[in-house]
């Protein structure tokens, strides 16, 4: 924890000397001469903040009252000024996505301005923070599927990834309305990639046999679902449907429009939560954390699909992702849509090493459609960015995804002093410390008025 805080404060210094330099840029806004919390910050901090940082909501201390934020003036003022909180890798002059949370060079400026004059507090009451559920943010789910035993995270400071298996077994085959992840231990818990397994009739006759909990992320697969024991009885694999529940703070449950996506859930089954991964803890500590089910009435009737560009995925990378050390290396991958689609999400997925992300689509006529542009890639925020409206993609448009990874020592990041050589193993299992390029890309095929219909869902 604290090499990680003292990596986080030399890239905070870092990145404000840059900004220092360029003085001369800086617009000058109208900020008010009485700036105070309860007026101008605490809107601020209750938008941007606090959906992380309250109790059970991720973020490591709580940022509701004027006593939270003042005592942190300094700190708050330099993770806003570097832009480290909130995090939001993605690049909001490029696209839109629901949920985002960035905070206006104004807001920044503004709270930079009353942490410079000592934290003022203002007359009157502080607006009252909003009100979060406990449990549940979309409602009553029907079924509560939690992991069999709770998992021992060592207290090594160290990240931990693990993939867990959750097992089921119900009365009858049903259809998924979505699922929602409850972390148990929402302190440690960073994230998580919930896949679904469906066994067909009679062709498993015990589902919980096998390893609950493998350490390390096997990302080639074999290995894991083998101690897992997650094949059929006669040694075949059973279907797997990718991504049917994606965790990171502060992020709410994907719930789509009626008739979108959803899944069909058989009787004997699991959900696999690949890339679990949990955050560096000084002491022990256990997690139980647990998927709620709502049920829908109806098949699927628009099931969503993905498909993965580049690592494991359905086109190649280029040049080849092998970066020798000291290199600074640009790569992409590209793929031709052969029929119109309407993508729903975009998570761009790359290590340690990676720089910058880009995806867009080439259409036909030559135009532009922009998914997503990072400038500054974090290993520890990898969302899984929703549109506001689906996105058409005619057919035959080239999407086009572009990284850049940097290899040298002097990258704070560089999982390797000095550097080594690194790149997607064929011959081993995947670790954190090798490289991954993928733009993964959830979609239907595309029909009519699809642009206008709002991915958004309140949630309760
Ligand atoms: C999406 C969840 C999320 C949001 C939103 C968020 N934070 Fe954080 N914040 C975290 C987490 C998690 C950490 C712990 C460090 C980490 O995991 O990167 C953290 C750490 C911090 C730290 C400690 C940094 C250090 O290393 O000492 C400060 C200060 C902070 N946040 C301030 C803010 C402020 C101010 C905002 C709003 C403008 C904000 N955060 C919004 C999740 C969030």
């Amino acid at each position: 924890m604290l090499d990680r805080i003292v990596l986080w404060i030399f890239a905070a210094l870092t990145m404000l000397t840059l900004a220092c330099n360029n003085d001369s840029d800086t617009p000058s806004f109208d900020i008010p001469e009485n700036v105070n919390f309860n007026e101008h910050i605490a809107p601020i901090v209750h938008t941007n903040c606090m959906p992380c940082h309250r109790k059970d909501g991720g973020g490591p201390f709580p940022l509701i009252t004027y006593k939270d934020v003042a005592k942190r003036g300094k700190t708050v003022k330099l993770v806003t000024e570097t832009k480290l909180m909130p995090p939001w890798p993605a690049d909001p002059t490029y696209s839109t996505f629901i949920g985002e949370r960035f905070l206006t060079d104004e807001e920044i400026a503004t709270i930079g301005t009353w942490v410079d004059k000592g934290t003022p507090e203002g007359s009157g009451a502080a607006p009252s923070p909003p009100h979060y559920p406990t449990g549940s943010m979309i409602g009553e789910p029907d079924l509560v599927l939690p992991m069999k035993d709770s998992v021992l995270i060592e207290g090594d400071n160290t990240d931990h990834f693990m993939v867990i298996k959750v097992p089921f077994e119900i009365p009858n085959d049903t259809f998924i309305r979505v699922i929602e992840f409850v972390p148990g231990n929402r302190q440690l818990v960073h994230h998580m990639n919930g896949h679904l397994i469906n066994y067909a009739p009679g062709a498993k006759s015990d589902v919980h046999t096998g390893a609950h909990v493998v350490p390390d992320v096997d990302e080639s697969n074999m290995n894991t679902f083998k101690l897992m024991e997650l094949a059929n009885d006669d040694g075949t694999y059973p279907t797997l449907t990718p991504s049917v529940s994606n965790y990171l703070p502060g992020v709410s449950p994907a719930l789509y429009p009626d008739g979108i996506g959803g899944y069909y859930m058989s009787r004997k089954g699991a959900l696999l939560m690949k890339n679990m991964h949990y955050g560096p803890t000084p002491v022990s500590e256990y997690d139980q954390s647990s998927f709620n089910i709502f049920f829908a009435k109806e098949p699927p009737k628009r099931p969503l699909r993905e498909m993965i560009l580049g690592t494991l995925g359905i086109s190649e990378i280029v040049p080849p992702l092998v970066i020798k050390p000291e290199e600074v290396l640009d790569v992409y991958t590209e793929f031709k849509v052969p029929i119109d689609i309407s993508i729903l999400t975009i998570n761009p997925h790359m290590h340690l090493i990676g720089k910058t992300f880009k995806a867009y689509a080439v259409q036909p006529d030559g135009d532009t459609i922009p998914l997503i542009r990072i400038n500054k890639w974090d290993f520890r925020w990898q969302y899984f960015y929703t549109f506001p409206k689906m996105v058409k993609i005619p057919a035959n448009s080239v999407i086009r995804a572009e990284g850049l990874y940097d290899n040298r020592a002097e990258n704070p990041n560089n999982p390797y002093n000095p550097p080594r050589a690194i790149y997607e193993p064929v011959d081993r299992d995947m670790r954190t410390t090798d490289e991954m390029f993928q733009c993964i890309i959830t979609y239907l095929p595309y029909q009519n008025g699809d642009e206008n219909i709002s991915l958004s869902v309140p949630l309760h």
